[in-house]
């Protein structure tokens, strides 16, 4: 059922009490700042939509996992800091995560003022979806924005329980544009994608994302496995693997899924390998059957580079999720910056591209082809589970268009 948004909103809506935002400003922090500001610059275009709309804004957002409370290096001020210079408004920081000291904070927000609240997940009422905590969130005013798409598969208070508590008192709880741009992106290539329709999938293990495998091998005209989660289907086609990352139990789903898929199936023909996986290690590439009992895979090969590349270049809908190869080493990461190219490219020639998964993004950063990608999730784990058909809590508890 299609959820309202903030456009559905008259601008009356705003004219009393305070919005509460969620946003998913979950980042990573070095030396106490914030190390990557991809998330935040994604949430400026909301910030500024609710300013025009004179919204005095509680922000929410949970930061890593601090396990239900306070951890000092996993505070939100650095990072109210950040989203203060990049809007070019100040985005007060209250140290509280809910109770007097937020109201009175938020009692004091002007018309198009913006503070943050501390770490969500400071309070273990977060996690367990508590109706006490999401009560008095929904107690600051009688609309609520989600726009953490990056936490939507989360049923936590701050997500799921207090979009519920809104709406039980007569309130809205609507969809951010982030989010309705992230749902528009990853829907359209799940349900009706224009074709030849060529999936890409890659990174560390296959065990975490089978569930989306087997949800696109219906829907795609082509799969392509690359990264580690190719060796565990190497393994399956009796191929030596040495001391690469494998799977030994998932080689039987490999293999079924390998039937399954017939040459719609593509693995890489040519791999880079090593003695170890380390920057130092002096690299090779071999024909996949020539892997040795000491080696270690380490990233595709340039004929798979090219194979992948011709298939990418045919496409009118791309999909990508998982790194080729262990690309965080300058020795392993060509393999993925030729895949971030060919994808780009893609999106030249017409194609609609999306890609999918926290360690896929960055790849597609490192590569320089961010701005060429149709749409970049800001999603990892809940980008995987709309692609594997799941229903995401975050956006289930929103106002339905039709009430
Ligand atoms: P995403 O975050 O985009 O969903 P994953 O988390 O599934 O991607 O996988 C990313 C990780 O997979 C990276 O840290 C990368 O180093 C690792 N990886 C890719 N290929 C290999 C390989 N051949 N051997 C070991 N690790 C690999
Ligand atoms: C993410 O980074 O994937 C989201 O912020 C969700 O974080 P979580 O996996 O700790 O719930
Ligand atoms: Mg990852």
């Amino acid at each position: 059922m299609p959820k309202k948004s903030l456009a559905d909103l008259p601008a009356s809506a705003f004219a009393d009490g305070v919005t509460v935002v969620r946003f998913d400003l979950n980042t990573p922090l070095e030396n106490g700042s914030v190390a990557d500001d991809t998330r935040l610059r994604a949430v400026l275009p909301t910030l500024a939509a609710l300013h025009g709309l004179e919204a005095r804004c509680v922000l929410l957002s949970h930061l890593g996992r601090p396990g239900g409370q306070p951890a000092p290096g996993l505070s939100l001020r650095p990072v109210a800091e950040r989203l203060s210079e990049l809007s070019g408004r100040r985005v007060e920081f209250v140290p509280a995560v809910e109770g007097p000291e937020l109201e009175a904070a938020a009692l004091g927000l002007g018309p198009g003022e913006a503070l943050l609240a501390e770490n969500t997940r400071f309070l273990p009422g977060e996690t367990t979806n508590d109706p006490a905590l999401a009560g008095s969130w929904a107690g600051l005013g009688s609309v609520y924005v989600n726009d953490a798409f990056g936490a939507a598969h989360r049923a936590h208070a701050s997500t799921e329980g207090v979009a519920r508590a809104v709406r039980s008192k007569g309130g809205t709880a609507v969809a951010g544009p982030l989010m309705e741009r992230e749902l528009r992106f990853l829907g359209e290539v799940t349900s009706e994608p224009a074709r030849p329709f060529v999936a890409v999938l890659g990174g560390a293990k296959i065990s975490g994302k089978i569930d989306v495998v087997e949800a696109l091998l219906e829907r795609v005209d082509r799969l392509i496995i690359g990264g580690a989660m190719a060796n565990t289907f190497f393994l399956a086609l009796g191929l030596e693997t040495g001391n690469s990352l494998v799977e030994e139990d998932r080689v039987p789903l490999a293999r079924t899924l390998l039937e399954r898929a017939g040459d719609r199936l593509m693995l890489p023909i040519d791999v880079r390998v090593a003695d170890a996986l380390s920057d130092a290690a002096t690299v090779r590439d071999v024909e996949r059957a020539h892997v040795g009992p000491s080696d270690v895979i380490g990233d595709i090969g340039p004929r798979s580079v090219r194979l992948f590349t011709e298939a990418l270049a045919g496409a009118r809908t791309v999909l990508w999720n998982g790194p080729m190869g262990v690309f965080e080493m300058a020795n392993f990461a060509a393999g993925t910056v030729e895949l971030a190219r060919g994808v780009a490219d893609a999106t030249s020639a017409g194609a609609l591209t999306v890609v999918g998964g926290g360690d896929s993004a960055a790849a597609v950063r490192a590569a320089g082809v961010e701005e060429r990608i149709s749409h970049v999730s800001t999603g990892g784990g809940a980008s995987l589970e709309f692609l594997a058909g799941a229903s995401l809590p975050g956006v289930e508890a929103l106002s339905d268009r039709e009430d």
